[in-house]
């Protein structure tokens, strides 16, 4: 028996151990070559992982294949579940049998099993990576094309299979949603069959985010809860199509492929070429629940992803609610006085800025200073902020072009699109092929020289619609179908050119809103725009089912006018704020038409946020109770690292018969420790805190809420 601490290996069985703070994942390399999951649970040691059976099935009669748990399940021989990997060789073999072609550990974390195909030339290697501290377990597939002629086609090929440990039932939770009405959390019985989330859209998609929850239950219970339980889950860090499918048998077994593209999509292989597929993160809680799940994936995404967690993200204004696309340098010199006045950080002037745009049929793609609206450039309105003390931020689409535009006008070719076929527009845009080396150097041209030329401190990065007609004619090597991916890694590659060419730049995510959040997007940004909904009490349910995996340290969301532009709703200044506090407060309303008593109450409620935004995007998040029914109260929790500050946000849209409603119980605090309610000034038991609960003295009108910041008092020793 060998390796390191977070990798042993039993030579003897080809057992491998990959072991975490809290967990364990053990894989055997059968004699016959093929990669048997054994066990993703509690700690094991090496000696208890080799005593243990793979966990698969083999089949009970002649009409059944293979069951569940192979490492990667392949197309091939009688296995008819849906395959992770499915090849295509040039005389039409389908079928991929494993030879194990021995193993690497390029540093202590990381373990590669190699696979060769027994005749053709495909070698498969699957990667391991341990995150130790934090119970993430990161892997992916390589493809290589070893031969000298022919192509392979992929036409499926996922990140890795997952295989839980047979319960009586599964439960499986997951996010859907729609433009406006993201990441809405469900969690449902997990039927037989097959379950697939996909986007096909391009873009990782405002319909479904490509991560799951699954908890599991038998005789004895088992199903987790917010707060105990165990708890598996997967996220791929990947920012275009992708499929995850679940596979639940109807003798209890559960296994989930994951990966990128959709069903469609395929990848042709010449000789000596690799596909590397993303990253799936995937991460297991011995207990916990789904609280506690949560917190383990901030940790890793703060500890492992975030390109600066250390950072405190500072207070925005964004003008896009505000003035739309008629901004001026007049307009938004205004805005950013008012803002600055407020305690605003960081100035963001949002779409029609540039070439023609004065509405969204016109301008996309001439990234130059819009004539009328800025005739000296964009250089005053970015002094003017600076000047107010405030970052300077600037709005760009840099995918997208409008067929009006001089862009589309000299390069029509630029676009996805199919010979014989119209060309689908969506809010009046095209899709640029950035999968074309051309198109990304001149998206990263511009946006390079946009900033050094402003002194522009923040880029908001937005994209408007999804892909059609998703074709490249003139693709060099006749196989199109690459754009799917390499349109995504340019997208990367940009963001991560620009950061190194400019490394104070600050970038936000956004798609419509969160159509494009991921892994792979929180490593190259510093916050999201999560929905372009921005009605509070909605924005609780979206802010719910966001932090499931994603901190809330990247979560931005604005203060807006009311009634509100999405739903029409007036939900008083203060609830609003709450709402937005619970993440990284920004600003989006006509600042110019606030009344003085707003401008007043807005300005002392960013100072709050100030004083506790430290716990809120630093610290670890409870969620106390969901939003969802406006009758009844929700609540989130922050607490710092060391226990030293807490901050509760609480909500209570619409009270029933006048009832306050009961304490509300704390979690996360030291039970023998004290705390002092700086709104109150009262001093508490923590005990007391997490068994009765906090008076949260909320008033019986519409619309309560309240923010609560406990600081722990010393008792005199
Ligand atoms: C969609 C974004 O989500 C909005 O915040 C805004 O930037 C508009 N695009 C601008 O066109």
């Amino acid at each position: 028996m060998s390796g390191s601490a977070a990798i042993a290996h039993d030579p003897a069985t080809r057992t491998w151990l990959l072991t975490t703070r809290a967990t364990c994942y053990a894989l055997r390399v059968a004699e016959h070559g093929v990669p048997l999951h054994v066990h993703w649970g509690g700690p094991l040691s090496l000696a208890q992982a080799v005593e243990l059976p793979p966990s698969g099935v083999g089949p009970r009669s002649s009409f059944e294949g293979f069951g569940i748990g192979e490492e990667l399940t392949v197309d091939g021989g009688n296995r008819y579940g849906p395959p992770a990997l499915r090849v295509r060789f040039a005389d039409g073999t389908r079928a991929l049998t494993w030879q194990a072609a021995g193993h690497e550990q390029p540093d202590p974390a990381t373990l590669l099993l190699h696979f060769t195909d027994s005749h053709y030339p495909l070698r498969t290697t699957l990667g391991y990576r341990v995150h130790a501290g934090t119970d993430v377990i990161e892997r992916w597939t390589a493809l290589t094309h070893t031969g000298t002629a022919d192509e392979i086609v992929l036409v499926r090929a996922d990140s890795a299979t997952l295989s839980l440990p047979p319960r009586d039932d599964y439960r499986l939770s997951h996010a859907v949603g729609l433009w406006a009405a993201e990441t809405q959390l469900k969690r449902d019985p997990l039927p037989f069959g097959e379950t697939v989330l996909t986007s096909r859209t391009g873009t990782t998609s405002h319909q479904a985010q490509p991560w799951v929850i699954l908890d599991a239950g038998d005789a004895d219970g088992g199903w987790a809860d917010e707060t105990h339980g165990q708890v598996w889950s997967a996220a791929l860090a990947w920012s275009g199509s992708w499929q995850l499918t679940l596979h639940h048998t109807p003798d209890n077994r559960l296994s989930l492929n994951a990966g990128a593209g959709h069903d469609a999509v395929t990848v042709a292989l010449r000789p000596g070429e690799t596909h590397t597929t993303p990253s799936l993160l995937t991460l297991h809680t011995p207990d916990g629940g789904f609280g506690g799940l949560s917190r383990a994936w901030h940790a890793h995404l703060r500890t492992a992803v975030l390109p600066h967690p250390e950072e405190t993200r500072p207070v925005l204004y964004n003008s896009w609610e505000a003035t739309g696309f008629s901004v001026t340098l007049e307009n938004q010199s205004r805005l950013a006085a008012h803002a600055a006045a407020l305690g605003v950080e960081l100035f963001v002037m949002d779409d029609g800025w540039f070439g023609g745009r004065r509405d969204d049929h016109a301008g996309l793609g001439d990234w130059t200073p819009h004539p009328g609206a800025f005739p000296d450039g964009l250089r005053p309105l970015a002094d003017e902020v600076h000047r107010l003390g405030m970052a300077f931020g600037l709005w760009v689409e840099p995918e997208m072009v409008n067929p009006d535009s001089e862009l589309y006008r000299a390069r029509p070719d630029w676009v996805l699109h199919f010979p014989h076929r119209d060309r689908t527009e969506l809010r009046h845009q095209l899709v640029l092929n950035f999968a074309r080396p051309d198109v990304a150097e001149w998206a990263h041209g511009w946006l390079t020289r946009l900033v050094a030329e402003n002194d522009v401190d923040y880029l908001k990065w937005d994209m408007n619609r999804p892909f059609s007609e998703a074709g490249w004619p003139d693709e060099p090597s006749g196989r199109s179908d690459r754009l799917w991916f390499d349109h995504v890694r340019s997208y990367h590659s940009v963001l991560d050119r620009l950061r190194a060419d400019h490394p104070r730049l600050r970038i936000e995510a956004c798609s419509g809103g969160g159509g494009r959040v991921d892994p792979a997007v929180l490593a190259r940004t510093d916050q999201v725009w999560i929905s372009d909904n921005t009605d509070a009490a909605d924005r609780l349910v979206i802010q719910h089912g966001y932090t499931q995996i994603y901190p809330a340290r990247t979560m931005a969301a604005w203060v807006t006018d009311v009634p509100n532009q999405q739903t029409g709703r007036s939900i008083p200044l203060r609830f609003r704020f709450h709402s937005a506090m619970s993440g990284v407060l920004g600003l989006g309303g006509d600042l110019t038409r606030w009344q003085p008593a707003e401008l007043k109450e807005a300005e002392q409620l960013i100072a709050e946020y100030k004083a506790v935004r430290h716990v809120i995007q630093h610290g670890e998040l409870f969620r106390l109770r969901p939003p969802g029914d406006l009758q009844a109260l929700s609540a989130v929790q922050y607490v710092t690292p060391d226990a030293s500050e807490s901050v509760v946000l609480a909500w209570l849209p619409q009270p029933r018969f006048g009832l306050p409603p009961a304490p509300l119980r704390l979690s996360g605090l030291p039970p023998e420790s004290r705390y002092r309610d700086l709104r109150t000034g009262a001093l508490h038991h923590a005990r007391n805190l997490t068994e009765r609960g906090l008076d949260l003295a909320l008033p019986p009108t519409d619309w309560a809420s309240t923010l609560v910041h406990l600081v722990r008092v010393q008792d005199p020793s």
